[in-house]
């Protein structure tokens, strides 16, 4: 099973995920938690490019391919060895995430986004995704309050491109509601981690 955490920032997708893959490998599941970008040694490396310097240090589309050349790694070295060995793959951000603020906020172009897509992650798409949806104010707050300012290019690109970052996911939940769960991140950690239980238990 692959199952996606997506959301803007300061959602709170992280500490949930890690309580989800707690409370899995108690019940005796092998479990992956990796994150994107990310998860391999290449992609951590195209990952420190991605989240540190200048906002306009890449434009959209460079974004969208940095962050798919990081994916087909992330794919080719651990998602996919992984679900063939029947382990569930729990990662934090997937395909949605550069559809959302590459393409939704970035304004890179669809026609792009979905030629990667077909490409690179084909038949590997996620069984469920969670989309933690919270208001950008309160999310760039708690992401600004928490943060070390190290990987914060995008939390810097303005709240504008958070507001459209927010409408571009829900629309991705509702273009595909047999995957993906619209999780209200408003709510308590307590109140978030029943509902996702719910959810994959439901
Ligand atoms: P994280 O800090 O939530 O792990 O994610 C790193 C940043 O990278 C976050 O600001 C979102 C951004 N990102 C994209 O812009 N496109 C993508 O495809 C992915 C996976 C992340």
């Amino acid at each position: 099973m692959f199952i996606t955490f997506e959301g803007g920032e300061g959602t709170g997708k992280s500490t949930q995920i890690k309580l989800l893959a707690d409370r899995l490998i108690a019940q005796g599941r092998a479990v992956i938690l990796t994150r994107e970008p990310g998860g391999t040694k290449q992609a951590e490396a195209l990952r420190s490019l991605l989240v540190s310097g200048d906002t306009d240090r890449w434009s959209a589309e460079s974004e969208a391919l940095l962050n798919y050349a990081a994916r087909d790694s992330h794919l080719h070295q651990v998602i996919r060895p992984a679900l063939t060995a029947g382990s569930t793959v729990l990662c934090d951000r997937f395909m949605d995430s550069t559809r959302a603020y590459q393409g939704y906020a970035g304004a890179c172009t669809f026609h792009l986004l979905d030629e990667l897509e077909r490409s690179i992650v084909g038949d590997t798409r996620p069984t469920l995704t969670f989309v933690f949806d919270l208001d950008p104010v309160i999310g760039l707050a708690r992401a600004k309050s928490r943060g070390d300012g190290a990987e914060d290019r995008f939390e810097r690109k303005g709240l504008a491109f958070h507001q459209r970052l927010r409408n571009g996911f829900l629309e991705i939940a509702q273009a595909d509601p047999q995957r993906c769960r619209v999780i209200d991140a408003s709510q308590d950690m307590t109140a978030v981690a029943a509902a996702i239980w719910g959810h994959l238990n439901g």
